[in-house]
């Protein structure tokens, strides 16, 4: 069985069965790697690591809580502007790059 047999349906409960074209996904996931991976982690949830040098321990992206505490709006103004010891990301990301890391994000508690 093919992984994407798997994990399609998976992402088409989460986006409303409006699955994302793979190819979407791939740049998502790079995007994430790039800008937010270095302090919070590849799986969201090894912020730990990046706290000896922060003012904060990085929050756990893979968790549910926070992941319904946030909209996907609150997302977006959090990369953009940070947040506490959170830096901003707005003027190194486009539009497309924080519309792909919250769908990225919104993947981190099935991962
Ligand atoms: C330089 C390290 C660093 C980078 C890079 C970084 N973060 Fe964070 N992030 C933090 C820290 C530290 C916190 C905890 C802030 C606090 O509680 O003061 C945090 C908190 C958060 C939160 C929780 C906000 C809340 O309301 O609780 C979210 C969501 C988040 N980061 C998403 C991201 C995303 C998405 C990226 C990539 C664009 C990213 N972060 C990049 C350090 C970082």
């Amino acid at each position: 069985m093919r992984a994407s047999s798997l994990l399609l349906p998976t992402l088409a409960l989460l986006a409303g069965c409006n699955a994302p074209p793979r190819t979407q996904l791939q740049r998502a996931e790079s995007a994430y790697l790039r800008a937010c991976s270095g302090c919070h982690g590849p799986r969201g949830d090894t912020g730990a690591a990046a706290a000896a040098r922060l003012a904060r321990t990085p929050a756990d992206l893979s968790d549910r809580a926070l992941q319904a505490r946030l909209s996907d709006e609150e997302l977006k103004h959090v990369i953009r502007h940070g947040r506490g010891a959170m830096p901003p990301h707005g003027a190194n990301l486009s539009e497309q790059d924080v519309e792909l890391i919250v769908l990225w994000v919104r993947t981190l508690p099935l991962r």
